[in-house]
């Protein structure tokens, strides 16, 4: 988490700069902000808890000297969000300042040997032991003192340093966290990511493990962990800023969310050709005769796209699919070998906890397939194969249509694998891709309920506690309704399979309590509505989410909202819209920052 940025060039614009990077990286942390630039032969730093704002308020009315200049946005790990724990982090001296992002895990005994040597720290953070390392063993040369640094320190990291009498230089590095370098005209950068310098140029390199870089304004040079340096691809990227502003909507929670029915086109376009589904050369290498299990690993949103995959790919390849969560993941012995799929969802790409995932997986001889958003990011770096999502840059926290891209996809891989395994005859295989071409327009109809979701959002904004239930594949959209109601309301939610709540859950419904139903499939309606009315005999206030021709359900449940009849294996894609628009208008209904919940980061990169 937390982001950076960093800024060499000629016009006295560093500030400006760095400001607006920063705006564009505050999804990975919010908690605090703050930039250190060289002027007139020091270095000067502002920095303030809370959000960019405020720094923007502390640094109003100044005039704009520098041409170089780090900034970060922080998601506090290591010391609670104040001003001094704040970033950037300077040496005693004040002639080092430093951005990190990621955890240095040694930082206390690296601590405690400073001290011992007379160094004072400013703050409670990890961080501040590399702006002191960075001071303490300065040669002369960025680059030989960034080395030394970066075999003291251990944990991970990208780094952005500046030195007070190199002001003509920046250098950087990183170590699972990711960082990536604009080239400009007279003008370079780094960032944690490629929207935060979209505005000024659209050719970037990507950042390896363990490698480091000068950043200068006419030149970069990049090394590798020896200190040799080294060539590195120029990649272009494809999308504009146009695609990261909210282009009218009042957050980008909601563009994104009515980006869905172009999202689903978009992907399944990407890997169709004459009418078959066709992942690419590199996808047709892996060789299926010698994979015999397959385990999905992805984490919040992208582990619920994960559960539905396998749902699909049990029910249309006949595919038995473990799904972990990628947290969980190294410590659970998994069976994994040299026959094992092993794939990784991440709109990101840049997950720790997914990426630590695969690197184990990989280890233990497995092929290793990603499913991504984000060109270039580590986690499709690192995979053997790579399908994208092209759902396009997700800005709001909670993630909408990179997860209808992730779950679009795997139901692509699903029916491929049927077919390859002679599950789904051609006549199955036709319908289901008709139902599919079909399907941008259905989510737009489904999109169409949301004045009526706006007033349920209303009467539901100050329940305390809600449950979602449902049975089947709608148990696993349930869990993702759950997820995202609670990341962005801040109400209580819990998803639990329907048949379980007589199990246990069922003590907690009370008069009043909500209870979102999730019933879409046919074989399951009746003792869905069942289960409705147990809850209403409670006094439960069921709002529930079915097929249009299911009548049986509003008939028992206090809310209904429909969305099209469709194939039932299909319905989730459907079911979810509804799902995400309660969340965001219970939200807006709550006056909270939808965008940015609290405590979230966009991208998880610390375990
Ligand atoms: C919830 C949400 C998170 C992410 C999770 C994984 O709305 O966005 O639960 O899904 O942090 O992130 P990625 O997909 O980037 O690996």
């Amino acid at each position: 988490m937390c982001g950076i940025i960093g800024y060499v060039g000629t016009e006295n614009e560093a500030v400006e700069v760095i400001l607006d990077g920063l705006s564009k990286l505050e999804y990975r942390g919010y908690d605090s902000a703050g930039l250190a630039l060289i002027e007139d032969g020091k270095i000067f730093i502002e920095k303030k808890s809370g959000r960019l704002l405020n720094l923007k308020k502390a640094l109003k009315g100044r005039v704009d000297k520098s041409c170089i200049g780090i900034g970060h946005t922080r998601w506090a790990t290591h010391g609670n969000p104040t001003d001094e724990n704040s970033h950037p982090h300077f040496s005693q001296d004040r002639k080092v300042a430093v951005v990190h992002n990621g955890i240095i895990e040694n930082y206390i005994d690296l601590r405690d040997k400073l001290e011992k040597e007379g160094v004072v720290f400013t703050s409670q953070t990890d961080s501040e032991v590399v702006a002191h390392l960075f001071s303490k063993y300065f040669d002369g040369d960025m680059i030989s003192t960034l080395k030394k640094v970066k075999s003291i320190i251990r944990g991970s990291y990208a780094l952005g340093i500046i030195e007070v009498d190199n002001p003509d230089k920046m250098v950087c590095a990183r170590k699972e966290s990711p960082l990536i370098i604009g080239l400009g005209k007279d003008k370079n950068f780094i960032a944690s990511d490629v929207p935060a310098i979209l505005k000024y140029t659209r050719d970037v390199v990507f950042l390896d493990n363990d490698e480091m870089a000068i950043i200068e304004k006419n030149k970069v040079t990049v090394f590798d962990p020896q200190g040799q340096p080294i060539e590195k691809k120029v990649t272009k990227v494809e999308w504009d800023t146009e695609q990261a502003n909210k282009k009218g909507y009042p957050h980008f929670m909601l563009k994104e969310i009515h980006e869905q029915p172009e999202v689903v086109n978009k992907g399944i376009a990407r890997y169709m050709k004459d009418s078959q589904i066709y992942f690419g050369e590199e996808f047709e290498k892996i060789d299926f005769s010698k994979i015999d299990n397959i385990v999905i690993v992805a984490c919040g949103t992208a582990y619920h796209a994960g559960l539905q995959g396998a749902y699909f790919l049990k029910k249309l390849a006949g595919i038995k699919v473990d799904v972990e969560v990628a947290s969980e993941f190294r410590y659970s012995d998994p069976f994994i070998n040299e026959k094992t799929l092993a794939i990784f969802i991440s709109q990101s790409g840049e997950t720790l906890d997914t990426l630590m995932a695969m690197k184990l997986s990989k280890e233990l001889g497995a092929t290793t397939l990603a499913i991504t958003n984000v060109l270039g990011s580590t986690i499709s770096r690192e995979a053997d194969i790579v399908l994208y999502t092209m759902a396009g840059p997700e800005i709001s926290v909670a993630s909408t249509k990179a997860y209808t891209a992730q779950v679009a996809l795997m139901y692509m891989f699903a029916m491929y694998m049927g077919i390859k395994n002679k599950k789904i005859s051609i006549e199955e295989y036709n319908e289901y891709m008709r139902t599919i071409a079909e399907f941008s327009d259905r989510i737009e109809v489904a999109l169409e309920n949301k004045e009526k979701i706006h007033e349920l959002a209303k009467k539901i904004k100050d329940c305390r506690n809600g449950f979602y239930i449902g049975r089947g594949i709608d148990e696993k959209i349930a869990r993702e309704g759950s997820l995202k109601m609670k990341e962005i309301t801040y109400i209580h939610s819990e998803a639990i399979a329907a048949g379980e709540l007589k199990h246990g859950t069922i003590a907690l419904i009370e008069p009043g309590t909500l209870v979102v139903v999730v019933a879409t499939q046919k074989d399951m309606i009746e003792k869905m509505v069942s289960n409705i009315k147990e809850i209403k005999a409670r006094g439960g206030y069921v709002i529930a989410i079915t097929k249009e021709n299911y009548s049986q359900v509003l008939e028992v449940a206090d809310e209904t909202i429909f969305i099209e009849d469709i194939n039932d294996m299909l319905a989730p894609l459907l079911t979810v819209m509804p799902l995400q628009l309660l969340a965001y208008y219970t939200a807006v209904e709550k006056g909270l920052d939808v965008d940015k919940p609290r405590n979230l980061a966009k991208s998880v990169t610390v375990e």
